[in-house]
């Protein structure tokens, strides 16, 4: 029987907990003109102290991009676990004065001495280990030179302004929550061989322990050569030295040249229609906009709200395991390979897509085997903010699985990523997150690897809303379910709250949160020929800002899934005058 999608989506939630405040109390009357600029501003992200930071910003004369420096930096400082200055990151901008929107691409790239062979054991196999562990792991970090550039091209503030907040933070110290607590003692036997990481964590012997306070004297100090000097602070002089020394120390092989070299590329976002929302995403080197364009017009050719449980969950996932395919095949670094983006984005290869689909029938993925994905975990983290001028960011960052490589360079309190893992390093053979690939996305000196990362935005003529996440290969769905739910009128707390599914195309296996999905519904989809899972544990971080143009409501949601993260709104008459 149909049911309205959005009574459907709302029997998803979770648990939705009180929605951040309104800057200001709706207006009665949702039919008239819709406003130009938002009453305030809004933070989400996924640690308190940082979404603290960046409302700090902004109400010292700051707009959204000095917040996003300040609240990057933050997480980089209190969510070792998820991001850092030793990983990258993408940020989305949306610039009010121009119009333009921009998208900031501070993805690690790979240093020349990480060929293919570089990961390959003497039978050939893929050496784990050194794909994930360790200074060969490490991809050259982006995350402080986008700090700088942000800055320099879009802020108002100096960096040791916006980066005060993280720099106290790093040498006064945060109180451990219990994921740090717990990521640490899943990576603990692969951080303790590094002498660098010993010091910041075991520096009073024992293990990382909620409730006590983490101090980080080195990492400041590198925050604050960063405020000082700017992107010399990090890639040249004395930290540049000292990440050199400590990747030789550990038998791994970056040049100078890498580090100086690094450079933050300003890319043209993805822009596509569905149902009269504009969106705008990630480009390559991320996958996650042309899988989320090739997803939701695939969708588009369905009345979602008109299908039962088990038919909807059916195209959504038959859509994911297209685009899931083609993101095996075809993505990669469009500055090395050619990505058929406009194709692959494209109105009409969708209605291809869509053809394939039967109405009833799960299309088998299983022509080559998988292998499962294991579930995600805290790493990764992302963050939306929204000003009163109307510039926009969201923006995710990284530094891979937990603890990244497990790696802090001795002297720097830099904690080193294990992005070459996201590198199709064997072809064929699937990554930490399940996911494989092939040519595309095989490593090459100076290539920036394949990402899931998807910050988007969405904007109808009476909504907007920033929105991403982290979850590896799980990103990309999680932001399509997101979008799904803006899309069926739900709120920006409910966005985050809302249940997840996610289908990669190998695995052959739709995942599912427990409860997302119905016994009747799993029944029904299994009689279709799609194998479930759908007992697995949550995922995801979802960071969402949203602002309804004609009710003046403008909000910030949380996952409730992380404890720790926060959504703030700052009325516009909190601020200084402009
Ligand atoms: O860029 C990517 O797609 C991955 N390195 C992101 C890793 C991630 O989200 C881990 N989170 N659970």
């Amino acid at each position: 029987m149909p049911r309205p999608l959005h009574t459907l989506i709302l029997a998803l939630v979770l648990c939705v907990p009180t929605v951040a405040p309104a800057a200001q109390a709706p207006r009665d009357d949702a039919s008239v003109a819709p406003l130009a600029k938002p009453p305030g501003a809004a933070i989400a992200s996924g640690h308190a102290l940082a979404t603290q930071a960046g409302i700090d910003m902004i109400r010292a004369g700051g707009n959204a991009f000095d917040a996003a420096v300040a609240v990057s930096a933050t997480l980089s400082v209190v969510e070792p676990i998820s991001s850092g200055i030793g990983g990258g990151g993408f940020f989305l901008l949306h610039d009010a004065k121009s119009g333009r929107d921009i998208f900031v691409d501070a993805r690690e790239t790979a240093p020349a001495a990480a060929t293919p062979a570089a990961f390959l054991d003497a039978n050939g196999e893929l050496n784990r280990d050194r794909a994930t562990n360790g200074p060969w792991s490490a991809g050259i970090p982006g995350l402080p030179a986008a700090l700088v550039h942000l800055t320099e091209k879009y802020g108002r503030l100096p960096l040791n302004t916006t980066l005060a907040p993280a720099i106290r933070l790093a040498r006064e110290g945060f109180e451990i929550y219990p994921r740090l607590e717990k990521g640490y003692a899943s990576r603990r036997q692969v951080m303790e061989r590094y002498r660098g990481t010993r010091a910041v964590f075991l520096a009073d012997g024992t293990p990382p322990t909620a409730g006590e306070i983490l101090k980080q004297p080195e990492l400041a100090r590198t925050l604050e050569l960063i405020a000082e000097k700017g992107f010399d602070g990090f890639y040249r002089g004395e930290t540049a030295k000292k990440l050199l020394a400590a990747v030789k120390e550990e038998g791994g092989r970056w040049r100078a040249d890498e580090l100086a070299g690094y450079v933050v590329k300003e890319r043209e976002p993805l822009r596509f229609r569905y149902r009269g929302w504009d969106v705008t995403t990630a480009p390559p080197p991320s996958s996650g906009g042309v899988a989320l364009a090739q997803m939701l017009q695939i969708l588009e050719g369905w009345d979602l709200a008109r299908l039962d449980d088990a038919h909807r969950h059916h195209v959504v996932v038959e859509a994911m395991r297209r685009a899931y395919r083609d993101r095996t095949i075809y993505l990669g670094d469009p500055d090395f390979v050619k990505v058929p983006v406009r194709r692959l984005a494209s109105a009409d290869y969708a209605a291809g897509l869509r053809a394939t689909i039967h109405p009833d029938k799960a299309t088998p993925s299983a022509l080559l085997s998988g292998q499962p994905a294991p579930l995600e975990d805290d790493e990764t983290t992302h963050f939306s903010i929204l000003d009163a001028e109307g510039n926009r960011v969201s923006a995710t960052q990284t530094v891979n699985l937990l603890y990244g490589s497990g790696m802090v360079a001795p002297g720097t309190g830099v904690l080193l990523n294990n992005e070459m893992d996201d590198f199709a390093l064997r072809p064929g053979t699937p990554n930490a997150f399940g996911v494989m690939g092939f040519a595309a996305n095989a490593p090459e000196a100076g290539k920036r690897m394949l990402s899931s990362m998807t910050p988007s935005f969405i904007e109808s003529k009476d909504r907007l809303a920033a929105i991403g996440a982290p979850g590896g290969s799980r990103i990309i769905t999680e932001v399509l379910v997101g979008i799904l739910g803006y899309d069926a009128g739900l709120n920006a707390q409910q966005v985050a709250a809302l249940s997840r599914f996610h289908h990669q195309w190998l695995p052959d296996v739709i995942s599912a949160e427990t409860g997302a999905i119905d016994p009747a519904t799993v029944a029904a989809l299994q009689a279709m020929g799609h194998t479930v899972n759908a007992a697995e544990a949550n995922w995801g971080n979802l960071q969402t800002v949203s602002w309804d143009k004609r009710t003046g409501a403008l909000e910030g949601g949380t996952d409730p899934r992380n404890p720790v993260g926060s959504a703030e709104v700052l009325n516009a008459s909190e601020q200084p005058r402009r």
